[in-house]
């Protein structure tokens, strides 16, 4: 498989009347070998708001409509209980004949009264349905090492054993076969407040005791740090090897203005304020790189993937709606801020080989939005529909020395990218034009007929869907691109994400 390290030059200047800034992409041949493990694109479903009960699950049943609209998108893996309902989960309470679950509290949101009806099977089923490996979150903060072993044990024993045999009374006779494990969910904060080194003697001492039932090999993941909090990192680096996990998680989150008590707006913001949002969504490159820089240290032959199971904007909630419940609308801003997280995890696919959108439904930066049993699509789902044909292909390694954006004392990039081929030999390039106000032409040297191009715009960055506008931002078909002998030249618009396919 031949990849390739991209260069690139800004030859434009800003020039005069109505033609767009040249921003040329220069290609050096070099193999890399480096494939975009599709789990970058997973989701998350949390007992939070109306994540589960009222968005996935209502009165009983799984919501079809929801499961056909992720099918399409075809996503890799689903996270579940938590966040940090995980630290105060207990897998008894969600089994076994609905009407003889116990009825608990969610104490971390809300308080709410937690019936139990949708539990370990249920999730199991929304996985089946949805074509999707579930993650499981254990219990670190408030469970045991025998509770968590007994779940894995409960899901993945195909002999006669009390639990496999309490599955098979449940309705499962096979095993499920779950191989993702998050051992804790930020115990730096409220999975229990712990320092690096005392999570990281709990994290051993929980997967010492989560062993690989026959079948089935353990992908465990080491709770991670809190956004740039690199010290974490670096402790559980050197006290926990490649070899007793699979992941390293890390967690973080775009707040508009920096203050989590008063974080936003999703709706109603001016350019200052969208110009530092994406300032500070485009952290995410820093973040990840220096997380990279450590592990490298630790783990040069990058055994450990590095698994961002937490990201998105996180706004103030809806008007009238709790403010433990995070139910919040989704603009073109955020869908720009998708397209750049996810061409900054394709970019560094080598080390990042998970990810997961907080939160799939309902919940901060969503995929859907439910009103009873309708649903709209955010402006976010359509960034997932365009980018999920990188889902295990090759990288090809872009770096671009963009234009800048700039706006007051904040400053971006203006243009981010991404591009990878995948076994058909298809080439497909990801392309964020953030400058609300300016295209610009693009010279990329992939060669290829174009087989596709399609476009996510609209007139403002603060636009939405709505129940009575469902489709103010869909997907269009883009033809502003053409192709010589030495590549192609993308007018790509302003607040744009495009996406296209060559061979
Ligand atoms: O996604 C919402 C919450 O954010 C999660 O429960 C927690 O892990 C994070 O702080």
């Amino acid at each position: 498989m031949r990849t390739f390290t991209l260069s690139a030059l800004v030859l434009g200047m800003h020039l005069t009347g109505a033609k767009a800034q040249t921003v040329q992409v220069s290609l050096k041949g070099k193999d890399t070998n480096v494939m975009i493990s599709r789990h970058i694109y997973g989701q998350f479903a949390e007992h939070l708001g109306r994540s589960i009960y009222d968005g996935f699950y209502r009165n009983g049943k799984i919501q079809t409509g929801i499961v056909e609209a992720l099918k399409k998108i075809r996503i890799p893996n689903l996270r579940w209980p938590g966040g940090c309902f995980a630290d105060q989960y207990h897998w008894r309470d969600g089994i076994g004949p609905v009407s003889k679950r116990p009825v608990t509290i969610n104490t971390t949101w809300g308080m709410v009264k937690e019936d139990n009806t949708f539990g370990t099977h249920e999730f199991l089923q929304l996985c089946e349905m949805l074509n999707t490996e579930p993650y499981i979150a254990g219990n670190v903060g408030t469970g045991s090492p025998q509770e968590m072993k007994d779940w894995v044990e409960y899901l993945n024993l195909k002999d006669s054993s009390q639990l496999a045999d309490l599955r098979a009374a449940n309705g499962h006779p096979a095993p499920y076969n779950i191989s993702f494990w998050g051992v804790g969910n930020e115990s730096w904060g409220c999975g229990g407040n712990m320092t690096p080194e005392y999570y990281a003697d709990l994290y051993k001492q929980f997967a010492a005791f989560c062993p690989d039932y026959p079948g089935t090999k353990l992908k465990k993941i080491i709770g991670g740090a809190n956004a740039d909090d690199y010290n974490w990192t670096e402790v559980i680096m050197q006290r926990i090897k490649p070899n007793q996990a699979w992941g390293l998680s890390l967690h973080y989150y775009t707040i508009p203005t920096g203050n989590w008590d008063k974080k936003g707006s999703a709706t109603s913001f001016d350019e200052q304020q969208y110009a530092h949002t994406l300032k500070a969504a485009l952290k995410m490159e820093t973040i990840v790189s220096r997380n990279e820089e450590i592990m490298d240290k630790y783990d040069p032959k990058k055994e450990l993937a590095l698994t961002v199971d937490e990201w998105g904007i996180w706004t103030d909630t809806e008007p009238g709606t709790p403010g433990y419940g995070m139910f919040q609308q989704n603009s073109l801003r955020d869908a720009l801020i998708a397209a750049s997280t996810l061409n900054i995890f394709n970019n560094h696919a080598a080390r990042v080989r998970g990810a997961n959108l907080a939160q799939t439904v309902n919940v901060i930066h969503s995929l859907i939005l439910t009103k009873g049993d309708q649903h709209i699509l955010t402006p976010t789902y359509h960034v997932f529909d365009l980018f999920k044909v990188h889902q295990d292909a090759m990288l090809i390694p872009l770096a671009i020395e963009s234009p800048l954006y700039i706006k007051g004392n904040d400053s971006v990039n203006a243009v981010n990218l991404s591009a990878s081929k995948d076994s058909a030999g298809i080439t497909h390039i990801t392309l964020a034009n953030l400058d609300p106000n300016k295209p610009y032409s693009i010279k990329i040297p992939l060669t290829g007929k174009i087989l596709s191009g399609q476009l996510l715009t609209s007139g403002k960055v603060t636009d939405i869907n709505t129940f009575t506008q469902p489709d103010k931002l869909k997907l269009q078909v883009f033809k502003n691109v053409k192709t010589d002998a030495k590549g192609i030249v993308v007018q790509l618009p302003a607040k744009s994400v495009v996406a296209l396919a060559l061979k």
